[in-house]
């Protein structure tokens, strides 16, 4: 009898308790029958370098990279992907065979799988689209949505300097706004992204007027702690159709789930339920 081989990925950061990846992923190791285990990796600052040096050694298929090391593993890659290279961030690494670690950022195609999800005719070129945000998650989704059409992307920032270099270094569609004008902006749009903190579980909630956003704007959120945001409830009570940020989170670990386990997994209503239970 041939044993299938035991494969080892996991969550690197710091910290990693209050990931829901570990769950995640062992779901699908338990429901595909693989032999395996996804564990949380906490890393300590200064150590992030041997950390990853060890993957290969220590017989890892890989690892998603989390808060807060997506920037700094970059320069520990043989190789990256073309979108690490566009967003200067990556938020997984794939052992290959030759023992040889390649970076990827699934963050965007997750964030489009979940409003696609949602709602399977979303187009992004149906309308002016505002983003609240300019950090790690904004980079992530402000690009994908430029890919796939975006013809015009307000990108609206508390610090107005963050925004603007975003704006500079993406051009194409996208234009910085001020903080101000997060209100007014929201006129004519056809989708509304917070990816700022606020809102988030110990965050205060996000200061917007939602007066001026047609009814017909579909409303997402990258938070899902708490899954339903003050945001996004204030939404829905005026009819707008809304999208939480686990199906982001849930979409961004099919491929790398694919790349070290060798299974494209589903996302089912039970699994949602299992990582809402935790919620
Ligand atoms: P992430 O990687 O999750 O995007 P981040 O890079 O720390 O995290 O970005 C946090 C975002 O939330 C930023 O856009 C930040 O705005 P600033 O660039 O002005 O810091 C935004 N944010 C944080 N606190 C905020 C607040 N009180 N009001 C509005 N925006 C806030």
């Amino acid at each position: 009898m041939i044993s299938q081989p035991y494969a080892l990925a996991g969550v690197m950061g710091w910290p990693v308790a209050h990931s829901r990846s570990p769950i995640l992923h062992n779901y699908w190791i338990e429901k595909y029958g693989l032999l395996g285990a996804y564990v949380q990796l906490p890393v300590a600052p200064g150590k992030l370098e041997a950390a990853i040096a060890g993957l290969p050694a220590l017989g890892f298929k890989g690892c998603n990279i989390t808060i807060p090391y997506k920037v700094d593993a970059i320069q520990f890659m043989h190789e990256v992907d073309a979108n690490v290279r566009r967003m200067g961030a990556m938020n997984t690494i794939v052992v290959q065979p030759d023992g040889s670690l390649k970076g990827f950022n699934n963050d965007g195609f997750g964030y489009i799988q979940s409003l696609l999800d949602a709602k399977p005719d979303w187009r992004a070129d149906t309308g002016p689209v505002t983003v609240l945000g300019a950090g790690g998650a904004a980079r992530a989704v402000v690009l994908s949505l430029a890919d796939r059409g975006a013809k015009e992307i307000r990108l609206i920032n508390r610090t107005f300097d963050k925004a603007q270099a975003l704006a500079t270094e993406f051009g194409g569609p996208v234009k910085a706004l001020p903080w101000s004008e997060r209100h007014a902006a929201l006129a004519d749009v056809a989708l509304l992204v917070n990816t700022t903190s606020q809102g988030m579980h110990g965050n205060p909630p996000l200061e917007l007027t939602l007066d001026a956003l047609p009814k017909h704007a579909l409303v997402s959120d990258v938070i899902y702690v708490p899954l339903e945001t003050l945001l996004l409830s204030a939404a829905r009570q005026r009819g707008n159709a809304t999208v939480n940020g686990l199906g982001m989170l849930l979409n961004q670990a099919r491929p790398a789930f694919h790349a070290w386990f060798g299974v494209l997994p589903d996302i089912t209503p039970e699994l949602r339920r299992a990582i809402e239970a935790t919620l």
